[in-house]
């Protein structure tokens, strides 16, 4: 309760409209900063950069410093979880994460019961270091990946072009997908909680490959997990905060999605009907998102035109400013100083 009410974006997650949005940028510690590769390039793995906590920590706080954002995202990965179950990750230089598959009983077997602490705790203990550095002005989101989305890296061993073999393996063994999926549930609502404990202000979940499953599926493998995960931590901190970032679904699977996690924000990719998704949601809950990456890239007139749209049609609701997905490795710095003194006028 204590921290409700002191950054615009609790405001904007309770019930206050602010005349200016806050804003973040999805991935806005990474590539495109000088800062960070020169880090990065210290730090040896990018898995080695998440687990250390005092380079975390600094990359973490690198965009606040540049561009004053409403919110820090503490650095780390949604792969972190089944990493601290025990499966094998790492990344390949130029391509993206590779895990040991986790795609028969046997590999499921083998994983650990509960996340090591050892692992996890460095992720809290850089969540701490972050918050003694912010001002109250910003806020610290923590994360996870939802379940499905972090199955259908473990079931492949990497990212595909449409998550197939895990789509395939819930259709062909739902039992053992569903154990997967339990299995995450539990480790996913441990490591949120670990996170408010340690310092984060709210949680946001990434569920980036929703928009591949039909709607029984959906319901399935999405509401219900992350319905389960905010119910318990919700259980030890009644006041836990939650954006869902469920991404390319339908305005009728948000509002499913919404109202079965009684989650406070949803985050919204840049194909989603703006107009669609105020009328059905914004009642309800937070919008935040929707700035294509690739306009950010553009820049000029074309970015000016698509903040100011976005600005527009979400004026006079509780709308958090964000990108669809995450920034790309190539966008200009100017541009992303030109979109946020655009937003704050
Ligand atoms: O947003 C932030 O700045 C916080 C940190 C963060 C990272 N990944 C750091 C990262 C967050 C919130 C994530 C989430 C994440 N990770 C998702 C869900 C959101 C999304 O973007 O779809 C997914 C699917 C992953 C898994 C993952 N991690 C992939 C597929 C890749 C490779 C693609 C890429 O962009 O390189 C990563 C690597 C990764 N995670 C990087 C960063 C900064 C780049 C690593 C590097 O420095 O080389």
């Amino acid at each position: 309760m204590e921290r409700l009410g002191c950054n615009s974006i609790l405001r904007v997650l309770g019930s206050a409209v602010e005349k200016k949005p806050p804003v973040w940028m999805m991935r806005q510690a990474g590539r495109y900063l000088p800062e960070y590769r020169e880090v990065r390039a210290k730090a040896g793995g990018f898995v080695d950069l998440c687990l250390t906590p005092a380079l975390a920590a600094e990359v973490t706080l690198q965009p606040i410093r540049r561009f004053h954002f409403d919110a820090a995202i503490i650095f780390s990965d949604i792969l972190i979880v089944p990493y601290a179950l025990g499966v094998k990750l790492w990344f390949e230089e130029g391509e993206g994460p590779r895990l040991d598959p986790v795609a028969e009983r046997a590999a499921l077997q083998g994983m650990r019961e509960a996340p090591d602490p050892a692992i996890t705790q460095r992720v809290y203990e850089a969540i701490s270091k972050v918050k003694a550095e912010l001002s109250r002005e910003t806020a610290l989101i923590g994360f996870c990946g939802a379940p499905w989305t972090v199955a259908s890296y473990m079931v492949a061993g990497r990212g595909t072009p449409d998550q197939g073999p895990a789509r395939q393996l819930a259709k062909s063994d739902p039992n053992l997908f569903s154990e997967i999926i339990r299995k995450l549930v539990d480790a996913t609502a441990a490591h949120l909680l670990g996170q408010l404990e340690a310092g984060a202000d709210l949680l946001q979940l990434f569920d980036t490959w929703a928009g591949v499953l039909d709607d029984d599926s959906f319901e399935r493998w999405c509401v219900k997990p992350c319905a389960e995960i905010i119910r318990r931590v919700r259980a030890s901190k009644p006041e836990a905060k939650f954006i869902l970032f469920p991404k390319g679904i339908s305005v009728a699977n948000m509002q499913k999605i919404v109202s079965a996690c009684g989650a406070d924000g949803i985050s919204v990719d840049m194909r989603a009907q703006r107009i669609a998704v105020r009328d059905a949601l914004a009642g309800n809950c937070t919008i935040q998102g929707n700035l294509d990456p690739d306009i950010l890239i553009a820049g000029g007139e074309k970015l000016d035109r698509a903040v100011d749209e976005i600005l527009e049609d979400f004026r006079g609701i509780r709308h958090i400013f964000n990108l669809g997905h995450g920034i790309k490795p190539e966008t200009p710095i100017a541009h992303v100083e030109r979109m946020i003194a655009r937003i704050r006028g």
